[in-house]
């Protein structure tokens, strides 16, 4: 204990003396001393499918010189960034949830960046003090077999799967997938807590399979196991680059005037407070924001850019071409956290 206090007095004390330095070496102007203590590294904390993410991290390296260290963390990643407040090892934490990132804003855990290359990206999608960037968003939508099922015959609203004539005929995933806990939470953002259990409830009732993730639910659905199912729109996308199986359709739920609109969840990356490289993860923020970069990786991941001038795969809705719940993301982090209690309560197992 002692130790470790002495330990901590040490790093405040020298966190310190940095700080004072970087203040009288800024206003001396000389961009050289700030190069030199600059580190070429930077740390990326990532959420995020691995071989979508690599690509993009070995080219910023190529360009930059910096040496990227990433740590693959999915959801753990969030709890692993709350355990090392005091001892911060990660610049950069790439998410695939917009409400995990503003959770980590407001327990204080992210640094604000007023950098002018966030503009491109909508204010919804973005945290206020530019702490968390979306990137790319991620559509709630109902996947359908084309062989079972026709377009007219779907349903159009979120709210019927409620009813008694799908029971069996259709999949979702385990509660605790993080687009569905995402999702739940904007439902519950939208109807209050009383009308979301009650969907989750019923919904649970009337699905034919509960899955692991939505893998499995493009998968099944493409090889006509069930009719739908609720995935995000890039597992819509992946399925139609299948070669076979390919026979799919997808409904944007919600889409009449008095209706909510789709979901739409981003993934994107957010600036950790008091990082060892402050500089180099602004330096990569600017740099996946721009359009050659968010080509790429739209392209790799069949995921949708928030820019709408940046270019997509051919097959994919842009993100202005639909009606979108009309709710920032921001308000997705106060409930984040205790949105899974909820979900079990509402009995729908969190893990299979
Ligand atoms: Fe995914």
């Amino acid at each position: 204990m002692k130790k470790s206090l002495g330990k901590l007095l040490m790093t405040t004390l020298l966190g310190t003396a940095l700080f004072v330095t970087g203040c009288s070496s800024s206003s001396s102007t000389s961009t050289a001393a700030d190069a030199d203590k600059e580190t070429k590294e930077l740390v990326i904390y990532s959420a995020r499918n691995e071989t979508f993410v690599q690509p993009l991290v070995e080219s910023f390296e190529e360009q930059t010189g910096i040496k990227v260290r990433m740590l693959s963390g999915n959801e753990a990643s969030v709890n692993k960034i709350i355990e090392e407040r005091n001892n911060v090892q990660a610049d950069i934490f790439f998410s695939n949830d917009a409400g995990a990132m503003e959770y980590l804003r407001l327990e204080g855990l992210l640094a604000s960046n007023d950098s002018k290359a966030l503009e491109v990206i909508d204010p919804k999608y973005r945290a206020v003090d530019g702490s968390w960037v979306g990137l790319s968003a991620r559509t709630r939508v109902l996947m359908y077999n084309k062989d079972l099922i026709s377009e007219e015959e779907m349903p159009k609203a979120l709210w019927e799967l409620t009813d008694p004539k799908w029971s069996g005929e259709f999949m979702i995933t385990r509660g605790g997938n993080g687009s569905m806990v995402a999702h739940v939470a904007a439902l519950r953002a939208a109807w209050g807590d009383e009308k979301t259990k009650e969907w989750i409830e019923q919904v649970r009732e009337n699905a034919g399979a509960v899955v692991n993730g939505h893998g499995d639910i493009r998968r099944s659905v493409g090889a006509g196991e069930f009719k739908f199912g609720l995935v995000n729109n890039y597992y819509y996308h992946l399925q139609l680059n299948e070669d076979k199986d390919n026979n799919v359709g997808a409904i944007y739920p919600d889409q009449g005037s008095d209706d909510i609109g789709a979901f739409v969840n981003a993934a994107g990356v957010a600036l950790i407070k008091d990082a060892p490289n402050t500089k180099n993860a602004k330096a990569f923020i600017d740099w996946l924001l721009e359009p050659e970069q968010q080509k790429v990786f739209a392209f790799n991941s069949m995921e949708v850019p928030l820019n709408p001038a940046v270019e997509a795969v051919g097959f994919a809705k842009k993100i202005d071409e639909y009606k979108v719940m009309d709710m920032p993301l921001q308000e997705l982090g106060p409930v984040w956290s205790d949105v899974k209690q909820l979900i079990e309560d509402a009995g729908l197992d969190l893990n299979l």
